[in-house]
């Protein structure tokens, strides 16, 4: 054995699944594919896994985004401005960058603040203990039509035995930590498809017992948490605020990022406040915790259908939102955008090659595309009109768009 090999260190879990990337012989571009032959369980590793929020990307691509296109030298935070839960936070935070994030929607804000914070787990545990104590459901007298259509009477009255007690603890990071592991379960519990990205009944799908799987899921969550905090500092700052892409710069008034990362949702793809109609209602006692402006989930950016009014305000909330990123940074910074083409009535939109006119016509300067492929299985009722993820060469890309001012 060679002594380089001897001291070779293994590569740390967020290092592990890093996209293999191959340059693809295009003249004068730069152009590369993102191939990530990872399972889901395998990218879902520390805090990615806390809570399932459809239409997020695989960890590892904001990780190799970071790795390629962040200058360490800046020492400037990076800015995801559609944040969804936080994915670039954590990869940013096992890397000991600062990280901010901007969504419409508080659900966001929850998951990226409880993904990123350090809390004490045995505080934690303790609380659990407490819920499991206090745990009392008791029959629904009558169910509200939308309770009788997505979920069991039994699962009614345990979750509105959970959500009751959480509902009476103090405010603090612990009780955050337990509201997300609360609607984490909401989709697991109910009868709808735990896989598909719009609400579905499933007609097969076996009852869980809303407490068993609340205990079930906090101990996980602490598993992971543990993990988490073993690798990270609790001194470096993370936060999504709530807000629009489109008016960042009014959102957040700190040091301009060195490097933003966009993961818009994908036009004719689908719409979010449908998607969490169920955590929406279950999370609606908790909603104020995290968001000053109740209810503004509801002005997310319209993606779906991509009728041509849809597709006309989709890429001017588009524009607006790299204008505000052009006016945030600085020259030789850099805009990572993570977009997907679709199809409508069998025609194809270039959503690729539109963002990269409109923000080149913004300023910025084109510098590499990524294209990514992923091999894990997505939902039917979602990704029809998607991007085909295989090298279909014909027609939709889903790739990694970068730009530098
Ligand atoms: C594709 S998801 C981002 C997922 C994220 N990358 C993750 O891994 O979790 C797009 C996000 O954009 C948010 N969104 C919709 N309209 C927005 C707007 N005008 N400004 C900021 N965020 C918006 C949605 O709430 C959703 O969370």
């Amino acid at each position: 054995m060679l002594q380089a090999d001897f001291f070779e260190q293994e590569p740390q879990i967020w290092e592990k699944y890093l996209p293999i990337v191959e340059a693809v012989d295009v003249p004068e571009q730069n152009v590369n594919i993102w191939d990530i032959p990872y399972t889901i369980r395998q990218l879902a590793y520390l805090t990615h896994s806390h809570f399932r929020y459809y239409g997020k990307f695989p960890s590892v691509v904001a990780g190799q985004i970071i790795d390629e296109y962040y200058d360490k030298a800046t020492a400037r935070p990076i800015l995801d401005n559609f944040c969804g839960s936080g994915t670039t936070l954590v990869e940013a935070s096992l890397r000991e960058i600062p990280s901010f994030g901007i969504d419409v929607s508080w659900l966001a804000v929850m998951a990226s603040r409880v993904k990123t914070q350090h809390v004490e787990t045995s505080k934690v545990s303790e609380l659990l203990r407490e819920v499991e104590r206090a745990y009392s459901p008791s029959p629904v007298e009558e169910l509200q039509p939308h309770e009788e259509k997505w979920f069991e009477q039994s699962a009614v009255s345990g979750l509105k035995s959970i959500q009751g007690i959480l509902a009476e603890m103090d405010a603090a990071k612990e009780s955050e930590f337990l509201i997300c592991a609360f609607l984490a379960i909401i989709r697991r519990t109910s009868r709808a498809f735990d896989a598909e990205v719009r609400p579905h009944i499933n007609k097969e799908k076996r009852q869980r017992d809303p407490l068993q799987a609340f205990s079930k899921k906090v101990r996980e969550m602490v598993d992971n948490q543990r993990e988490y905090q073993l690798h990270t500092s609790d001194s470096i700052d993370h936060k999504c605020l709530l807000g629009g892409a489109e008016v960042a710069s009014h959102v957040y008034s700190g040091e301009s990022p060195s490097l933003i990362i966009s993961h818009p949702p994908y036009l004719n793809a689908f719409n979010y406040a449908p998607v969490f109609k169920l955590e929406y209602l279950w999370g609606e006692p908790f909603e104020e915790r995290f968001a000053k402006e109740r209810s503004y989930y509801k002005k997310e950016m319209i993606a779906h259908p991509a009728t041509e009014s849809n597709s006309e305000r989709y890429f001017n909330l588009l524009r607006a939102a790299y204008t505000e990123s052009y006016k945030m940074q600085q020259v030789g910074d850099s805009l990572a955008i993570v977009i997907g083409d679709c199809t409508r009535h069998k025609k194809l939109i270039p959503v690729l090659n539109t963002v990269t006119e409109m923000v080149s016509e913004i300023g910025y300067t084109p510098v590499a595309t990524n294209y990514r492929t992923t091999h894990y299985g997505t939902g039917k009722y979602a990704y029809n009109t998607r991007a085909d993820y295989h090298n279909d060469e014909s027609a939709k890309k889903d790739g990694i768009l970068v730009f530098r001012k």
